[in-house]
Parts: structure tokens; C-alpha cells; sequence
């Protein structure tokens, strides 16, 4: 049998960096984006295309909200590389890679309905979760008006306030977020997986975004999170959010938080969660 070559470590960051520079101007650009999102948000949201599925939907401000953070970018850091949602990947000469989500939840910004957030985060090394090194990030809750940040070894912070560790609860009494993919036969995937995880906890929300997911386990406000199919844009500034926090965020089987699946949780109770998703082999098939 013939086994993958082991990934690359995530490589160390150049000490030289402003992490705290990088970390302001995440939350620079996800604040204005933000403001743009909530300030033009029309009283009716239309559709402008759809992506992988016909609920995967983009809407004219996932475009504008991504132009903005390009446009911010173009001027700060000129050298670094961009990779977006909406607009993919931009070379560049630094090393440094912005990860962007312009409007992460655009079913509930569509529907006006649920957390939706703009999430900023700069990365050295591939623009790639198992081989990336998340250097600082921002995460917008535009409706909530609030926002998380982190820089690498410099902890976490809502609204400029640090975020504290909590103890762990029980998993019997976890709060727990999860998420959905856009195609059908991922998503019939997920629902078996789902019955294994819903009799062992509290209860389960499934909150619409990704990244706001991440930065309330960060918060305390949900226990646990899991989630299969993550975009690198879902995940790079809400696991950074909650790293910093203090939590584990992990994949399974050892493996590190990638698309095929992010966990996080307090040290102490995300372990029994792992346990349960790698019976359930929620990291496999489709
Ligand atoms: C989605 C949200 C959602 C998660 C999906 C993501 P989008 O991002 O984060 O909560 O369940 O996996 O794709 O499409 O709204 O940017
Ligand atoms: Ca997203």
C-alpha cells in the first residue's frame, strides 16, 4: 500500500513582520467591508449567479464587498498575493497571501436572516489550510456590528477586548455549531453524520456562517463547531480566532483543519467530538 507524502510543515514566519500592522489592517478592511455590506444591503437581495449548486448563490455585494478589500490591499500591500471567493488568485512577491471571504454567509445575508461576516486574514506559505501559517485575521459580524481578531502569538480579541480561555463543559452538555455543503450528496453525507453527534450533545445550530461559527467557540457562545468542505476563505481568520483563544482546532485522525474537516474546541471535551466524527467517518466519502 502506498501512502501520501507527508505535507510540508507550515513554515515559521519571518520574524521581521508587523503582525500586530497586518492584524489592524485586517480589522481595517473587514470593518469597512463590512460597512459597505450593511450599508448597501438592499430591502430585497437578489441572486446574481450561483456556484457549485443552485443554493450556492452569489449576490452583487459578495462582488463589491471583495472589490473593496482588493482595492484596500492595492494600496497597503502592493507585494502580497490575494486569494478571494469571488475574484481567486492574484500573485505576488512577498511570501504573504490575503485570504479573503467578502460575505461569509450569503444565504443569510440573502434572506436577511443569521450572522454574516467579512473575514480578512494574511497567510505565509501556500494559500493552502494544511500547509499554511496564519499570521492575523479579522472576522466582521455584519449584523452583530462586531469584531473578532487575532494575531499569531498575541492572543484574541472581540472588539478589542481579549478573548479569555473558559473551562471545557461536558460533551452531554456542549453547545455545538456545524455547517452544510451546497450539493446534495454531501449534504446526505453530513445528516448521517449528524445523527451519531445529536443524541451525545445538548443541541446543534446550524448558524449560516463559517467563520462567525469559529469565533463564537472562540467566545464561548457555542461549545463545539465541526464542520466538512470548509474553503480556505471560510476558515483562515476564525480557526486563527480561536487558536488564539485557546482552543484546538483539528482535523481528523491527526490530520490539521482542512476541507476535509475542521473541528474546534476547548482541550478536554473537542477530543471526545473527534472520537465520535472519526467513527462516523465524517472526514470521508463525498
Ligand atoms: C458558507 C458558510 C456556511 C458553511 C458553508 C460555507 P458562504 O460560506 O460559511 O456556514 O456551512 O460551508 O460555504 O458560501 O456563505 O461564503
Ligand atoms: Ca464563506
Amino acid at each position: 500500500m502506498t501512502h501520501a507524502p507527508a505535507p510540508a510543515p507550515a513554515p515559521e514566519p519571518d520574524p521581521a513582520l508587523d503582525l500586530a500592522g497586518l492584524r489592524d489592517l485586517a480589522v481595517r478592511m473587514a470593518t469597512e467591508a463590512g460597512a459597505l455590506v450593511r450599508d448597501g444591503r438592499p430591502e430585497r437581495v437578489e441572486v446574481a449567479a450561483t456556484k457549485s449548486s443552485a443554493v450556492d448563490v452569489v449576490t452583487r455585494m459578495d462582488a463589491a464587498s471583495e472589490e473593496l478589500l482588493r482595492r484596500i490591499l492595492a494600496t497597503e500591500r502592493p507585494d502580497d498575493a490575494v486569494l478571494g471567493e469571488e475574484g481567486g488568485s492574484t500573485a505576488g512577491t512577498s511570501g504573504l497571501t490575503w485570504v479573503l471571504d467578502p460575505i461569509d454567509g450569503t444565504v443569510n445575508y440573502l434572506y436577511g436572516v443569521g450572522p454574516y461576516a467579512v473575514s480578512v486574514a494574511v497567510v505565509t506559505g501556500a494559500p493552502d489550510p494544511a500547509r499554511w501559517t496564519v499570521l492575523a485575521g479579522a472576522v466582521h459580524d455584519v449584523p452583530g456590528a462586531r469584531t473578532w481578531s487575532a494575531a499569531r502569538g498575541a492572543g484574541a480579541t472581540l472588539d478589542g477586548a481579549p478573548l479569555a480561555p473558559r473551562p471545557a463543559a461536558e460533551l452531554a452538555t456542549s453547545l455545538v455549531g456545524t455547517g452544510f455543503g451546497y450539493v446534495a450528496e454531501r449534504r446526505a453525507a453530513q445528516a448521517r453524520v449528524l445523527a451519531q453527534v445529536l443524541p451525545r450533545v445538548r443541541d446543534v445550530r446550524r448558524l449560516g456562517s463559517a467563520a462567525v461559527d469559529l469565533c463564537l467557540v472562540a467566545s464561548g457562545a457555542l461549545d463545539l463547531y465541526y464542520e466538512r468542505g470548509l474553503n480556505p476563505w471560510d476558515m483562515a481568520a476564525g480557526a486563527l480566532v480561536a487558536q488564539e483563544a485557546g482552543l484546538v482546532v483539528t482535523g481528523l485522525r491527526g490530520a490539521s483543519a482542512t476541507a476535509q474537516m475542521t473541528v474546534a474546541g476547548r482541550p478536554g471535551t473537542v477530543e471526545e467530538l473527534v472520537r465520535i466524527l472519526e467513527e462516523a467517518d465524517a472526514d470521508q466519502g463525498a
